[in-house]
């Protein structure tokens, strides 16, 4: 089944990244109504940081049931959690140690090792978490993901043959900026997740934003998130929105092969 892609511009970067922050208090609300706990998957990278650095502040702090939560990553860098390339390290920084997260309910990708057994006690505590959640597939309730100039998302590089797992849940990648040994997620639970927000944000991003949301094959990384039960929404400020004829028009062109 094919999910349709909802495509949000903002007036603002801050107006996106106070959207983001929404999605975040819309979805624990909900899964909190469940009377469940709350799965998320976060990136890194600098996009992200604003809508971090809000949810410390009100209503995020006070409104969002943190007690409930179990953050996990989309991708690590594998550097010490206090080098400054550390996903983790700056969401501590952004948020976590501003926040009553519960110690069990912070799921860092460890670091330090072999980034292939690293990747595998990744997979494994992503495991034992949803099967502590009763589900056998890695059902998140929220994936918040960026994306590269390349269109990467995670650590999904281009060309990278962590592009063609679809058993294992995590990868040990090497590349990127910085380019440096990496855990990513894959398709296997990014497509598994019940809502992803791709953020986009800034001039930058305006090039792939318009080649992910028209370009035809989707042989983009990033173009390959496609949830089959989950929805997908691309939050956007005007910059990055800047090269898309219309929304609405790439939205269509992103469901069938240009006529
Ligand atoms: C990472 C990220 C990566 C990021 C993009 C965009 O750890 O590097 O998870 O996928 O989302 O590279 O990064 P910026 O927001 O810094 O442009």
């Amino acid at each position: 089944m094919n999910t349709g892609i909802d495509i949000r511009v903002e007036r603002s970067t801050e107006a996106a990244l106070k959207t983001a922050a929404d999605v975040l208090l819309e979805t624990a609300r909900s899964a909190a109504a469940g009377g469940g706990c709350i799965s998320i998957a976060i990136s890194g990278g600098s996009t992200p940081r604003g809508m971090h650095r809000l949810w410390a502040r009100s209503p995020y702090a006070s409104a969002i049931a943190w007690d409930r939560m179990h953050l996990f990553w989309a991708d690590e860098r594998l550097v010490p959690y206090a080098h400054p390339d550390s996903n983790f390290g700056e969401a501590c920084t952004d948020f976590i140690d501003k926040l009553a997260m519960r110690p069990t309910g912070v799921h860092p990708v460890p670091v330090a090792g072999d980034p292939e057994s690293l990747a595998q006690r990744y997979e494994e505590e992503l495991r034992a978490h949803f099967r502590m959640r009763g589900l056998a597939e890695p059902v998140f309730d929220l994936i918040i993901l960026g994306v590269g100039a390349d269109g990467h998302t995670a650590s999904l590089f281009p060309g990278s043959p962590a592009l063609e797992e679809c058993r294992r849940w995590t990868a040990a990648v090497k590349g990127g900026q910085p380019e440096v040994w990496r855990v990513t997620l894959t398709y296997a639970v990014l497509n598994r997740a019940r809502r992803v927000v791709f953020l986009a944000c800034g001039a930058s991003k305006a090039a792939v934003v318009r080649r992910v949301l028209t370009a035809w094959p989707p042989d983009l990384p990033a173009q390959r998130v496609r949830p089959q039960d989950g929805r997908v929404m691309w939050l956007l400020d005007p910059a990055a929105a800047a090269l898309l004829e219309s929304p609405v028009g790439a939205a269509a062109a992103n469901e069938k092969p240009p006529s």
